[in-house]
C-alpha cells in the first residue's frame, strides 16, 4: 500500500496515474477508520481504477480545542483496514498540518448559499469554512474523477456539491447511504470514545429518529418536533442539541408540509461529552 505523507510524492504518483489514464476516486476521512468509511471506498473501487483515501485530523474545522485534541488518530489501523479491502488500488494520503497549510493554519470564508447558516453551521461556529477550505485543498492536490461523502454528514454532503458547482470542479460527488452498527447507532471514529453507558443507550437516537418518521407521515412538523423533545427530555443520559424536520433541499426548518418537497429530520445529541449527529430521510 503507498502512503505518501506529503503532496509532492502523491502528486508524482497521481500525475504517472493519469498519464496511464487511469480513473481516480477520492475519500476525504479524518482516520479512525470504520466500517462506514469502508463502504464509501468500496464504492469508489467499483468506480474507479484506483482510489484516494485522506487521512488529516483538520484542524480548522474543529470549534472545539478539547474535540481537536481527543480526535482519535490511528494512522497504522487505517492503513491496516485499508489494506485488507485493497493492497494495490487504494492511495493513502496522510499530510502533516505543515502540508496542507504551511505556516497560517487558518480557512478561508465561503458563501454556500445559505446551506451553512443552517443546523451544524449554526451550532458549530466556523465549521463550514473549515471544510470547505480543506476539501477544496485536498480536491486541487487529488484531482479526482469522483469523490465520496457519507449521508451521515448530509449538510457536509450538500455544501460540497455546491463547493465544485461554484468552482467549477470537473468533480463527480457522490452521496452514500449511512453505515449503522447492528443495534442502529450511526457509525462515527467518535462513537469509540463512548463511555460504555453511553454506547449503550446510543441506539435510542436512530429508534426516534425511525419513529419520528412514522409520525410525520400523519402529523405536523411542529408535532413531530415537539414529541422528539420529550422523549429526550425525559431520557436521563441522552442530551439533545437539536432535532429539525427541514426541506432535503435547502435545509431550512419546514413550516408547512407539501406533496412535491422531500424532507429529513436532522438530529445532535450528547451523550456525556460526545457529540453524535444522524439524519433520516422522511418521505
Ligand atoms: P470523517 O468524519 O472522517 O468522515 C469521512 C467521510 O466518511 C464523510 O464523507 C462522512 O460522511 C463519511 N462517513 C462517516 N461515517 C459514516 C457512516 N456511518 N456511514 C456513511 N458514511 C460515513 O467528514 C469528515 O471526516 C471531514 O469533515 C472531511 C470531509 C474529511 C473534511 O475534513
Amino acid at each position: 500500500m503507498n502512503v505518501f505523507k506529503n503532496k509532492a510524492d502523491l502528486t508524482n504518483h497521481i500525475n504517472g496515474l493519469k498519464f496511464e489514464q487511469k480513473s481516480l476516486g477520492f475519500v476525504p476521512t479524518m482516520g479512525a477508520l470504520h466500517q462506514g468509511h469502508a463502504s464509501l471506498v468500496n464504492k469508489g473501487l467499483e468506480d474507479n481504477d484506483v482510489v484516494v483515501v485522506s487521512v488529516f485530523v483538520n484542524p480548522t474545522q474543529f470549534d472545539n480545542e478539547d474535540d481537536l485534541i481527543k480526535y482519535p488518530r490511528t494512522l497504522d489501523e487505517d492503513v491496516q483496514l485499508l489494506s485488507e479491502i485493497s493492497e494495490d488500488r487504494i492511495i493513502v494520503y496522510a499530510p502533516t498540518v505543515k502540508d496542507i497549510y504551511g505556516k497560517t493554519v487558518a480557512s478561508t470564508s465561503f458563501s454556500f448559499d445559505g446551506l451553512e447558516h443552517e443546523m451544524e453551521g449554526r451550532f458549530r461556529d466556523g465549521h463550514f469554512d473549515g471544510v470547505g477550505t480543506i476539501v477544496k485543498r485536498l480536491f486541487e492536490i487529488v484531482k479526482p474523477d469522483n469523490a465520496y461523502f457519507g449521508e451521515k454528514d448530509f449538510q457536509q454532503l450538500m455544501i460540497i456539491k455546491t463547493l465544485v458547482e461554484k468552482h467549477k470542479m470537473p468533480i463527480n460527488i457522490v452521496g452514500c447511504k449511512i453505515h449503522r452498527a447492528e443495534d442502529g447507532l450511526a457509525m462515527s471514529s467518535r462513537n469509540t470514545r463512548l463511555e460504555p453507558k453511553y454506547r449503550k443507550v446510543a441506539p435510542f437516537i436512530y429508534k426516534t429518529l425511525k419513529s419520528a418518521k412514522k409520525k410525520f407521515g400523519t402529523e405536523s412538523a411542529n408535532k413531530v418536533t415537539e414529541w422528539v423533545i420529550k422523549q429526550f427530555a425525559e431520557h436521563n443520559l441522552l442530551k439533545l442539541e437539536y432535532f429539525i424536520i427541514a426541506d432535503a433541499k435547502t435545509l431550512k426548518t419546514v413550516k408547512r408540509k407539501s406533496n412535491q418537497k422531500s424532507y429529513r429530520a436532522f438530529i445532535a445529541v450528547y451523550a456525556g461529552d460526545i457529540r453524535l449527529i444522524d439524519n433520516i430521510a422522511l418521505n
